[in-house]
């Protein structure tokens, strides 16, 4: 393997304005997928050379930069993990990772491209091109026998992980999943997927703590960001959402022993014509799960359907929840200064289990308007109240 050192490495980071986000005292590594065998011509499989370039950066004994060049390099599905004996690792990604066209081979898998038990890995840059739209129409044709599809980028069971002005693009599954991670910044990030793209949530956070996702914008079919059980101290910031279903927590109450979402905030978000804004959601089932600690600060609606939603009620097709009642708990959720525009008349629903009411629900100068009448709150099992102006009138 090919390994050349800092200058080069300085004169991309000069370019690409990155400087600050290596080790400025230690010398970097490089290196170049194109060295390890890539191609950037979209048509050679890349996959064996990325990894090969992995293994090398993952062996070295400083902090080690793999660099992708401009061009399309086409990937299959690929693992980067192992303790590494580098104490950094950065993806320097100037090019387009694009999948194969056939959506069967991403298809089995459940990642296209996973980090797994790596610790201070950063992806600077780069897009990724999964190529879902032809797995979407397979699952949109009812009857056919389609594969679930591949998360785009995964992370699991790592820690301090950065990814910066990252673009993806029609996801097959979700576009990014954090999974038991700790220390996760997401910032910059561009997702992009049709509107009626099936189950392409954008981010996907669960059992994991310390995550701050800030400055993204997301387009997508379905959650723009969703928050799982064992989600600790989330922090979301300047997050543009639409189309798409919105911010939520759950689905929760999957499964009986869950753990509870915790410390989460949600600052200064946009939605755009999304089915929901802020959203609380947890199956009609018997859980030991909860939510509390959670802050809606500073939001945008622009037409959205369900502007601020607790749905504790959720059990389609009224399969599987015995005695259709939540075990979930609910409490101390604030909602301040959140204004806009409402596209259906219930502006603000909250709709709690009847075993365990929602506790400690705030709504703080909350402004929100229907265009055609007036807006409407509709509240079932919550205890709360209403501080500063509040329209439409509490039910609280
Ligand atoms: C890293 O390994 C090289 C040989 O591969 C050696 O010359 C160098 O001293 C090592 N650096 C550190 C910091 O251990
Ligand atoms: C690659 O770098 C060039 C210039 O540095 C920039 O214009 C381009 O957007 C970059 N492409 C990607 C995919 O990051
Ligand atoms: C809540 O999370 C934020 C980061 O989002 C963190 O700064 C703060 O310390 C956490 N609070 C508690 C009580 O853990």
């Amino acid at each position: 393997m090919d390994k050349f050192f800092s200058t080069l490495l300085y004169a991309f980071l000069l370019v690409l304005g990155t400087n600050n986000l290596l080790h400025s005292s230690a010398t970097s590594t490089i290196y170049n997928v194109l060295r390890c065998g890539a191609k950037g011509n979209g048509i050679t499989d890349s996959t064996q050379a990325f990894a090969k370039a992995w293994a090398a950066a993952c062996a070295s004994n400083e902090s080690a930069t793999i660099y992708v060049p401009k061009g399309r390099y086409l990937l299959g599905s690929v693992a980067f993990r192992s303790e590494c004996k580098s104490p950094s690792i950065t993806f320097l990604i100037n090019g387009t990772l694009v999948a194969p066209t056939d959506y069967r081979v991403l298809g089995q898998a459940n990642n296209w491209l996973s980090f797994e038990g790596v610790s201070h890995v950063s992806i600077i840059g780069g897009a990724l091109d999964a190529k879902g739209t032809s797995l979407w129409a397979c699952k949109t044709a009812a009857g056919s026998n389609c594969p679930n599809g591949a998360t785009t980028l995964s992370i699991t069971k790592s820690n301090n992980i950065r990814i910066n002005g990252l673009l993806s693009l029609n996801s097959q599954m979700y576009h990014i999943v954090i999974n038991r991670c700790q220390d996760v910044l997401v910032e910059g990030a561009k997702i992009i997927a049709a509107g009626d793209s099936p189950n392409t949530d954008g981010i996907h956070v669960q059992q994991s703590r310390n995550v701050i996702i800030k400055s993204s914008s997301i387009k997508t079919g379905d959650d723009c960001i969703s928050i799982g059980p064992g989600t600790n101290n989330l922090w979301i910031e300047r997050v543009t959402c639409g189309p798409g279903h919105g911010i939520s927590i759950g689905s929760l109450a999957k499964d009986l022993d869950e753990e509870g979402v915790q410390n989460v905030t949600v600052f200064k978000t946009v939605f755009t014509g999304t089915t929901n804004g802020l959203r609380i959601k947890s199956w009609a089932r018997p859980s030991n799960g909860f939510v509390r600690g959670i802050r809606f600060i500073d939001a945008l609606m622009q037409n959205v359907q369900h502007p601020i939603i607790i749905d504790q009620n959720y059990c389609p097709h009224n399969l599987n929840c015995p005695g259709q009642i939540s075990g979930v708990k609910i409490s101390d959720v604030i909602y301040q200064d959140i204004r806009g525009t409402s596209a259906t008349p219930i502006a603000i629903k909250f709709d709690c289990s009847t075993k365990y009411p929602c506790k400690g629900i705030r709504l703080h100068n909350v402004h929100l308007r229907h265009l055609k009448q007036e807006a409407k709150s509709s509240c079932n099992n919550v205890i709360g109240e209403a501080l500063g102006l509040v329209q439409p009138n509490s039910c609280l």
